[in-house]
């Protein structure tokens, strides 16, 4: 009897440790699959990033850190513009990409468009991105010589005393400058690009032609040329060309569309389009190789 007693406990014994030991495992894979389920879906969601992504982040900011003490134009507002266009064009040197967003070419032409500032001066930027109202008509307007322009020419004031001057000096050499379109209205340029829209498509208009309300025309700053022997598409071949090239920064005037610059001005080369800026600017300009977009974009501060 007592020997069939040990036996029953032994195998109760037995039991109750098997029964332990499943308890103990069962709990130990619930853990398990609860901890995998849980890394599973924090990676998934939080997207937790790497040290090198950690590391990449911190030396972008730190880099437009550095920069925004060092440039002068570094514009704090566009921040987050900045590091979306750096991330876009790794490339490009940090200077370069603060640049460009000042240029506003981070935004499509006619896009986020904004007033044209600095109106009624000669640091005014009226382009693809900068407008003039329908209502704007420039201050001081005044007919240029028809012994330099065809008739109805006008410009304002000191544009075109600087013209007259420039066309004079130009005259002694025997040379031809003579205005053929200068200052547009806002309806005048509606008319235009339409013609323009009609004949070429809006698409090939858009390299040559401002749409109304964009165009500097509507300044009274900007005057287009010739000779009145060679069309003025073709002014780029004419000895007064040449002559300007070397001279009409020193009457305050600057090539507006020169080549290689057709990304930042939103047009194709036009050796016959001047604008007035001023000796001063046009003389910077000229000398260092640039855009009217870029001078605005590091020298002048719209914020
Ligand atoms: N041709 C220049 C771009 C204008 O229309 O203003
Ligand atoms: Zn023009």
């Amino acid at each position: 009897m007592k020997t069939a007693k040990r036996k029953k406990l032994k195998i109760r014994k037995k039991n109750f440790t098997i029964f332990i030991l499943t308890i103990f495992s069962f709990l130990f894979l619930v853990t398990k699959c609860i901890n995998i389920i849980t890394t599973h879906t924090t990676k998934e969601t939080k997207k937790v990033p790497t040290t090198k992504e950690k590391q990449k982040g911190k030396n972008k900011n730190d880099k437009l850190e550095t920069i925004k003490k060092e440039l002068e134009y570094y514009n704090e507002e566009y921040q987050e513009r900045y590091e979306k266009y750096l991330e876009e064009n790794p490339k490009l040197s940090l200077e370069q990409v603060v640049k460009n967003v000042n240029m506003h070419l981070d935004q499509m032409p006619y896009e986020d468009i904004e007033e044209a500032k600095y109106q009624n001066t000669e640091k005014i930027l009226v382009n693809k991105h900068y407008y003039l109202t329908k209502d704007y008509v420039p201050k001081n307007l005044e007919n240029i010589s028809t012994r330099y322009a065809l008739s109805g020419m006008k410009l304002v004031k000191n544009a075109k005393e600087a013209f007259e001057k420039m066309a004079k000096d130009a005259e002694k050499q025997d040379l031809t400058i003579v205005a053929m379109s200068s200052y547009r209205s806002y309806t005048y340029q509606v008319n235009l690009y339409n013609r323009y829209t009609k004949e070429d498509g809006k698409e090939k208009a858009d390299t040559y032609s401002g749409r109304a309300g964009h165009s500097e025309h509507q300044t009274g700053l900007a005057v287009d040329v010739y000779n009145k022997e060679t069309n003025y598409t073709n002014f780029e071949k004419t000895d007064e060309y040449k002559w300007m090239q070397k001279h009409a920064q020193d009457y305050g005037f600057i090539l507006r569309f020169p080549k290689n610059k057709e990304k930042e001005t939103g047009y194709q080369f036009e050796s016959w389009h001047y604008r007035y800026v001023g000796i001063e600017i046009a003389k910077y300009i000229k000398n260092n190789n640039i855009s009217f977009e870029e001078y605005y974009a590091t020298k002048i501060k719209d914020w």
